[in-house]
């Protein structure tokens, strides 16, 4: 193993230098090469949550590069407001689209997939980066938990939605943003909308994250017959209105090593902009982090079962009213 390879793994088990801005700073210096100027011209790309935090620095990082950038959140004003503040740092003639739709709402997924699938004939990106944490249990439009209906539901209709588009660009990436927060539960099957079990934030959290992980993968397999790449990632801890509403006393200590939203960020648009490789649909299905594979656990109890994916699988499908064999 080479000695960058045995640093960065050290970095990542010790969490702290890994997941902090110490993670990018150092490991950019054997990182896989930025995309080249203007890699996304001509294409479009969907961010959701992107009226703010990581989703705002994507955002950003793709309009850099060239793309038209769809940024998609439940406030107009907020969004607008988002890309103001991103045209004044990137350049003002960049073509960002601000567009509403509640990700947790599966009608409004609905309408806006349809709305979208109307105006533009391809898609290269989707990044599922719209999340919560809520303080107390609260349900979606149609009944099933929130943070779940956030993080699994309406991304995973969204996906199934768009993929005619995503097929028609021929080289699509569809980014599910999870957290490393997922590596504290193991996929869990049983009472996935927590209405028996007692409902904390942080749990429902850390299901949903594992459960993008693993549904990343299950669409990951689908889709590479239509040349579309399925990843997760964790950005690492980034400082983000999210972070200090949510976790405030974790926020307030760790602050000055939190990283900039443009380093919690640069995974996911490296992931949606780098040239053919690891990146492509051929060798999708990963977890990343700082441009690097990362282990899907660390414990031999965290992994899941192929009937406990099949059940995940028929859960999300039920909810969303797709079957997607
Ligand atoms: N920051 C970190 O350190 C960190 C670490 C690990 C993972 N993550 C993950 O990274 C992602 C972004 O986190 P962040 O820290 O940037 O969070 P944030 O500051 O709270 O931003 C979340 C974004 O999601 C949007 N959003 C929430 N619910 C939505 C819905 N139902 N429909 C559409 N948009 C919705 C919000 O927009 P509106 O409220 O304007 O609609 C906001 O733009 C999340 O998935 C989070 O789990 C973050």
């Amino acid at each position: 193993m080479r000695i960058s390879q045995t640093v960065d793994w050290a970095m990542d088990k010790s969490v702290v230098l890994g997941y902090s801005r110490i993670g990018p700073v150092l490991r950019q210096a054997w990182w896989p090469a930025d995309a080249k100027p203007n890699a996304l011209a001509g294409r479009h790309v969907v961010v959701t949550g992107a009226s703010g935090g990581l989703g705002a620095g994507i955002a950003a990082g793709c309009a850099r590069l060239g793309a038209t950038v769809h940024l998609v959140g439940r406030d107009k004003d907020r969004l607008d407001e988002s890309a103001r503040t991103i045209r004044s740092s990137v350049a003002p003639a960049t073509d960002l689209v601000t567009e509403v739709c509640d990700i947790s709402d599966l009608d409004s997924v609905r309408d806006y997939a349809a709305d979208l699938s109307g105006r533009i004939s391809e898609l290269h990106g989707l990044v599922h980066n719209a999340g919560v944490l809520p303080p107390e249990r609260r349900e979606s439009p149609q009944g099933h938990e929130l943070v779940y209906a956030t993080h699994v539901l309406g991304p995973s209709l969204l996906t199934h939605l768009l993929r005619p588009v995503l097929a028609a660009d021929g080289d699509a990436r569809v980014v599910w943003m999870s957290s490393g927060g997922m590596y504290t539960r193991p996929l869990d099957t049983t009472d996935i909308e927590a209405t028996q079990r007692e409902w904390s934030g942080t749990d429902a959290y850390a299901r949903t994250k594992r459960m993008q992980v693993v549904l990343a993968q299950m669409w990951s397999d689908r889709m590479r017959v239509d040349h579309i790449a399925v990843h997760s990632m964790h950005p690492g801890w980034s400082d983000t209105p999210g972070i200090a509403d949510a976790l405030p006393g974790f926020h307030r200590v760790i602050r000055p090593a939190l990283r900039t939203t443009e380093q919690g960020a640069d995974t996911a648009v490296w992931l949606v902009s780098a040239p053919g490789g690891s990146v492509t649909a051929g060798a999708s299905g990963v977890f990343w982090s700082d441009r690097r594979p990362r282990p899907l656990t660390y414990a031999p109890w965290q992994k899941e079962t192929p009937g406990e994916r099949a059940r995940l699988w028929e859960a999300v499908g039920g909810a969303i009213g797709v079957d997607v064999a």
